[in-house]
């Protein structure tokens, strides 16, 4: 990131207009934000800014429907800090808010995805939200795998720096893709038509990668084994070398549901009409052989079906690697979610920010709004 400017690093700040892109995609239900782990992240930027004396317009994104807003995100934030809730992301409202705007304070605009044009990279978007700021900052390193305008359409238009947040992500991250040996990736989560090349880059680097999550169900059913109603990629693994390759290791029990209830079994003995939710004790009894002398591990994804309920091999493990002593990076929602409310996350050496965007630097060693900062207007 050395050709990228710091925010961090930049002090002549006072009086600046500064459009601030953060990772603001939080749950929310019945209006309240139920895990601020991204706020709480978004924090050192949002300070650094307000103490230099910028004048910061927040920007961000929340869930899928353009609908949802962000309001109870500013809630959280002007607990701490000065906000001004906009409510829209332009017309003349957003115009005098602006112009009002003291040093040390925030405006804070609505869903940017309210407006179809932020999905879509669209250069009259971008030079609208670029024209409301002397500079551009990026801290939203859940989103740099996306090509949005918020992401990627800016810094050709304003000096761009990188946030604190967004920063430590990438150095973190990129500290993973050598890791020190005896080395563990755990891989959760569902499909794996999107997750194979990652699993194929990191045989080159890790000594075990564990597959977990509903991407298991795949290495089952290439084996020949049932595996009922349960949810399967869209791939083939029947011809893959990776059936035969001594580096992965799958589970050797699963929690399924089906007609008769609730049961842990071997993966051989799942009936048509069962689902495999869960990962089993076994399993994390056979994980426990390669926690404990890791040197690095690395995890994304849970190992079950957790948001509904299924949440105990995703638990166990967490608590498996927070005792491993490990140098240990973890990612995703629902893993994140796991360590958090067990209060273990003091005992992880970092937790991403990002799911996706995560496996896919963790893929590429880049995302476009890296690419897109570097190839921005550096004054
Ligand atoms: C995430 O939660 O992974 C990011 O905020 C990106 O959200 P998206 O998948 O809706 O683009």
């Amino acid at each position: 990131m050395h050709q990228v400017k710091k925010i961090s690093d930049e002090t002549n700040l006072k009086g600046k207009y500064v459009l601030l892109r953060s990772s603001l995609n939080v749950p929310v239900e019945d209006g309240k934000v139920v895990n601020q782990f991204r706020i709480v992240r978004a924090i050192p930027t949002i300070k650094h800014l307000l103490d230099q004396g910028a004048r910061v317009i927040l920007i961000g994104h929340i869930g899928r429907d353009p609908k949802e807003t962000l309001k109870p995100v500013a809630d959280v934030l002007a607990e701490s800090f000065p906000v001004k809730w906009a409510g829209l992301i332009k017309g003349d409202v957003v115009d005098r808010m602006r112009l009002e705007l003291k040093d040390g304070e925030i405006l804070m605009l609505e869903n940017l995805r309210s407006d179809e044009r932020e999905t879509k990279n669209d250069s009259t978007f971008a030079a609208e939200l670029a024209s409301m700021a002397d500079v551009y900052v990026d801290d939203a390193f859940d989103a740099a795998h996306r090509a949005h305008t918020s992401m990627v359409g800016i810094p050709p238009l304003l000096p761009s720096y990188v946030g604190i947040n967004f920063c430590m992500e990438y150095e973190e991250l990129k500290h993973t893709l050598k890791p020190e040996h005896p080395s563990l990736f755990i891989l959760g989560g569902a499909k794996f038509e999107t997750k194979m090349p990652l699993v194929e880059k990191f045989l080159n680097s890790y000594d075990h990668i564990f597959i977990g999550g509903a991407l298991a169900n795949d290495f089952f059913k290439a084996k020949g084994l049932e595996v009922g109603k349960s949810l399967v990629s869209e791939i083939d693994l029947s011809d893959s070398d990776l059936l035969k390759n001594e580096k992965i290791i799958i589970p050797v029990d699963v929690v399924v549901e089906g007609p008769n209830g609730k049961r842990t079994i071997a993966p051989n003995e799942v009936e048509v009409d069962e689902i495999i939710l869960d990962a089993g004790p076994e399993t994390i009894k056979l994980l426990s052989l390669y926690t404990r002398g890791a040197k690095t591990i690395l995890w994304n994804g849970p190992l079950g079906n957790y948001e509904d309920g299924f949440e105990g091999g995703t638990v166990a493990l967490a608590k498996l690697v927070a005792e491993s002593g490990a140098y240990s990076v973890v990612g995703g929602g629902d893993t994140v979610a796991a360590i958090e409310s067990l209060g273990l996350s003091g005992q992880f050496g970092f937790m991403s920010t990002g799911g996706g965007a995560m496996l896919e630097f963790l893929e590429h060693g880049t995302l476009v709004a890296i690419d897109a900062l570097k190839a921005g207007v550096h004054k």
